[in-house]
């Protein structure tokens, strides 16, 4: 290839090996390998095509789309290759790392309220709208434009139809915008009328509600990315579908690691839910039957949360050994080697460092693994304030030694005190330091017990 734009598309399939997939075979198509990394390049360098023919951009035009996720990416490296600018208006709620990935990729980001909805003036697809009515720009607006679902007709379908060999028993898709699902329900009412369209749907996503009783009910929440609606997308079309699944972020979120674990695939949040909806369906099957199903992007976005033990943990979607005393409360235990810690021996600078790499206010001063002190940014700051070269005394001369402690069987109650003091619990057995307490781990434990 000689152009990165040749490199979207013609994405490789694999067939699932561990999983229990019952009577039946499943298949993955890997659009995390797209060059932008998701499912979404197709559309991006379709709807840009399609404005091209239309003559609705022209050459150093600029495009406007309100999206944080992979399609502002797709069209962020779709536009840059071909001399647009772009332009993405994206909620203030969204991650600092998406925002980043945007900017590198070349585009301008304009933060708007998320605490809004459709319909006002600051609302994001509003937003965007308005934009380029002003800027005499081109709204690319995936949500109702026809070519997104035309890009999964015209090349997702067939790639996916000849790497089958012509014998495809179900596709299991998700709903963003719903142009994967519409394009290749068109796509196989052409060549195999009797391939079952399924929906893999987040638990709260409005979509099964509406395939079952006609009516949109009110949305819930939920934490898998890019799927899942509160309202039906123009470009939706559900009318070939003949399953459902509600798949609870538990569930996806298990799945992701069970298929990172045993098929070496890493996934977006939205392949486990993909590919628990497909393993049901599977599963439910008395026949052997041809499954596909999708990647739709990589994990690598994900690492932070679904691939992450204690955010696994913090969310109530992994438990732990359960002690019935304060353990409960620890997020990071020291046995597990999981507690950032300096040493009574390392500097001042060391700690500030290490600080600084876990992204925590406070670290525990270990020597012989026993607690001697406790040292936080206020602390580092009053010892350097008046001598920098203070940075590399012992930490041990900027730590607090005077510590609070707590035994494990100590009441719950006996948090607040040591919180509202402006303190962490620092959890001893005796001689052992097992971990800290923060508010923090305090509000994750309640928040658990109510779910
Ligand atoms: C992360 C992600 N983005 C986008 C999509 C596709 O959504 P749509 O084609 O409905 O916009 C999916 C579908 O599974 C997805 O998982």
């Amino acid at each position: 290839m000689n152009q990165i734009l040749a490199l979207i598309g013609n994405t490789p399939l694999l067939e699932v090996r561990r999983l229990d997939t019952g009577s039946c075979r499943l298949f993955l198509k890997l659009e995390n390998q797209n060059p932008g990394g998701s499912i979404k390049d197709r559309v991006a360098l379709a709807m840009i095509e399609a404005a091209e023919r239309g003559h609705r951009i022209s050459p150093g035009g600029l495009l406007v789309e309100a999206t944080a996720g992979n399609t502002g990416l797709g069209l962020a490296l779709v536009a840059s290759q071909k001399g647009y600018r772009l332009l993405i208006v994206v909620p203030d709620k969204m991650s600092q790392e998406k925002i980043f990935h945007l900017k590198a990729m070349g585009a301008e980001v304009v933060l708007t309220r998320s605490d809004v909805s459709k319909g006002h003036p600051e609302y994001y697809q509003d937003l965007a709208a308005r934009l380029a009515r002003q800027q005499n720009a081109f709204y690319v607006n995936q949500f109702a434009n026809e070519a997104n679902p035309r890009a999964h007709e015209e090349s997702t379908g067939p790639e996916l139809w000849k790497q089958m060999e012509h014998n495809v028993d179900a596709v299991v898709a998700g709903v963003g915008t719903g142009g994967t699902l519409t394009g290749l329900s068109r796509y196989f009412a052409r060549v195999s009328p009797q391939t079952e369209m399924v929906l893999a749907d987040p638990a709260g996503s409005v979509l099964v509600e509406f395939m079952e009783t006609g009516k949109i009910a009110s949305a819930g929440s939920w934490l898998v990315e890019g799927i899942g609606e509160d309202f039906i997308p123009p470009v939706c079309d559900l009318s070939r579908v003949k399953k459902a699944y509600r798949i609870s972020d538990g569930e996806a979120f298990l799945t992701c690691r069970e298929l990172l674990k045993k098929e070496g695939i890493m996934g977006g949040t939205s392949t486990g839910t993909l590919v628990a909806a497909a393993l049901r369906y599977c599963r439910e099957q008395r026949q052997a039957k041809r499954v596909v199903s999708f990647v739709p992007d990589s994990g690598n976005k994900y690492l932070s949360k679904v691939y992450n033990d204690y955010w696994m943990i913090d969310q109530g979607f992994i438990q732990r050994e359960r002690y019935g005393d304060l353990r409960d409360l620890i997020a990071r235990r020291h046995k597990e080697h999981a507690v950032a810690t300096v040493n009574a021996d390392e500097t001042v600078q060391a700690a500030l460092q290490r600080m600084k790499l876990y992204d925590v206010s406070q670290l525990p001063v270990l020597k012989d693994d026993r607690i001697v002190g406790i040292v936080d940014e206020e602390d580092i700051l009053l010892e350097v304030y008046d001598n920098p070269a203070h940075f590399s005394e012992p930490v041990t001369e900027a730590m607090e030694s005077h510590l609070v402690t707590v035994p494990p069987s100590a009441p719950v109650a006996e948090l607040m005190g040591i919180f509202n003091r402006g303190l962490v619990a620092i959890v001893v057995d005796g001689d052992e330091f097992l971990g800290l307490i923060t508010r923090i781990d305090f509000l994750n434990w309640l928040r658990r017990r109510v779910q």
